[in-house]
């Protein structure tokens, strides 16, 4: 068992709007300056495959300019663009390269190449895109020149802001108006921040063809979605008190501390501000008591997407039996997260039921083991957590794509008071 961790945390950069304001910036005309970009290796796939579609991107300490191709893609990439692990940058990017003059082929490493590319096909392929993937629906996207966009109206059927974004992107080289609805709203950061690059959005979720994104001056705010982490950790621990400066409150994205609070963590946003496209505050966790089993209401889960496997973990550690249902999409993401939670979970001694589409979780005592985080950065800081409450040591297997997302995530726990290791050959463990 770990002792109270006390502090603040500077939580990296939003991965989600930095992915956006790299691309928006890269297609602008003009020179745009960022603050506050996520620097891991997700984005850092964005970064250079706007390179090598001929933005110049020239990072100063915090700030990164970039100057912008003015709306108009002239040559191909040089090579293939490598999109690593993130599905937000091939999915966006495909929305972006298939109207372009040229064909272009986009890749991930296994686990992205391994995640479903119909989803994105098949609403380009209803603008009049040529974009093939795998027999599988996977990636490699091959995208080939066409006749010409068409903007549709597209009702999505899943809640995703990758399908979104995708469509809405693809709309700005297509002819006409295009518009996306969701059964649920997902993250609208993408909504947000076109209007800040110059664009008109003629209604909700809509573009229209031909409008030309214009430089601008952007500042990312933190991620909540590794802010929760420490934030978690505080809750489960007699004693923390966490703070977690200027991270993103953006109601699409707060569903995990929604649920952290109604578990009985004692929770408070300080320097509540709206600098910019995004709200923005300072999160204070104290611990409060044992956490309260908690059955997360479906409706709530595309505001947790990225959350719902620490929420396993926390759950883990509660008083009674948690809910989860309606993730089905779990399933799908860097790794199949429900499966990947239950066997860790159930390798530290914890009880529970998996579903297709959630799972049941008996919280209780955690004892020690080895664990495996099957590469996936989410599952496996998730796992780590539950090494500071545990009767033994915990070790994460496969641990090293954190970086994808929260490069600092075992320095900020450390800084704390937590005692993790990451090991060369990417373990992750609180040392004995
Ligand atoms: C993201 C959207 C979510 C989320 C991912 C980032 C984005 O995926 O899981 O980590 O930046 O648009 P879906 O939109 O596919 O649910």
């Amino acid at each position: 068992m770990g002792s109270a961790l006390l502090g603040e945390v500077d939580s990296p950069g939003d991965k989600s709007i930095s992915h956006r304001a790299l691309i928006f910036a890269s297609l602008a005309e003009g020179r745009s300056e960022l603050s506050g970009l996520l620097e891991s290796e997700d984005t850092l796939a964005t970064s250079r495959a706007c390179e090598q579609l001929g933005a110049k991107i020239e990072r100063r300490g915090e700030r990164t300019f970039i100057s912008g191709l003015g709306g108009v893609l002239k040559r191909p990439p040089t090579g293939f663009l490598e999109m690593g692990n993130s599905g937000t940058a091939i999915r966006l990017l495909a929305g972006v390269l298939c109207g372009q003059g040229f064909s272009t082929t986009l890749s991930g490493d296994t686990s992205l190449n391994r995640r479903p590319m119909r989803r994105v096909v098949e609403p380009l392929t209803l603008m009049g895109a040529d974009i093939r993937s795998t027999g599988q629906g996977t990636a490699p996207l091959v995208v080939n020149v066409c006749a010409g966009l068409t903007g549709i109206e597209y009702a999505s059927p899943v809640a995703s802001a990758q399908i979104k974004s995708c469509v809405l992107l693809a709309g700005l080289f297509a002819s006409g108006v295009t518009r996306v609805t969701e059964p649920r709203l997902s993250r609208d950061h993408t909504e947000r921040m076109l209007p800040v690059f110059g664009v008109d959005m003629p209604g909700p979720c809509s573009v229209t063809g031909g409008s030309r994104l214009k430089a601008a001056d952007f500042t990312v705010p933190g991620d909540v979605s590794s802010a929760v982490f420490p934030l978690a950790a505080a809750a489960m621990m007699t004693g923390s008190k966490v703070i977690s400066l200027q991270t993103g409150l953006n109601p699409t994205r707060v569903g995990f501390l929604r649920c952290l609070e109604e578990m009985g963590a004692q929770l408070e946003i300080v320097k509540h501000t709206f600098p910019g496209t995004e709200p923005v505050g300072d999160i204070q966790v104290t611990f409060n008591d044992r956490l309260q089993a908690i059955d997360v209401p479906e409706t709530r889960v595309p505001e947790m997407i990225d959350e719902l496997p620490l929420l396993m973990a926390v759950a883990a550690t509660a008083e009674g039996v948690s809910r989860i249902r309606g993730a089905a999409e779990l399933r799908v993401k860097e790794s199949d997260r429900l499966a990947v939670m239950a066997s860790g979970l159930r390798a530290l001694g914890v009880e529970l039921v998996e579903y297709p589409d959630g799972m049941d979780i008996k919280g209780g005592s955690i004892s020690g083991g080895c664990v495996d985080a099957a590469g996936d950065h989410r599952c496996a800081m998730s796992l780590a957590l539950l090494g500071l409450v545990a009767t033994g040591s915990v070790k994460v297997d496969n641990a090293e794509y954190i970086a994808t997302s929260y490069p600092e995530f075992s320095a900020d726990m450390n800084r704390l008071g937590a005692s993790m290791r990451m090991d060369t050959d990417g373990l992750q463990r609180p040392a004995s």
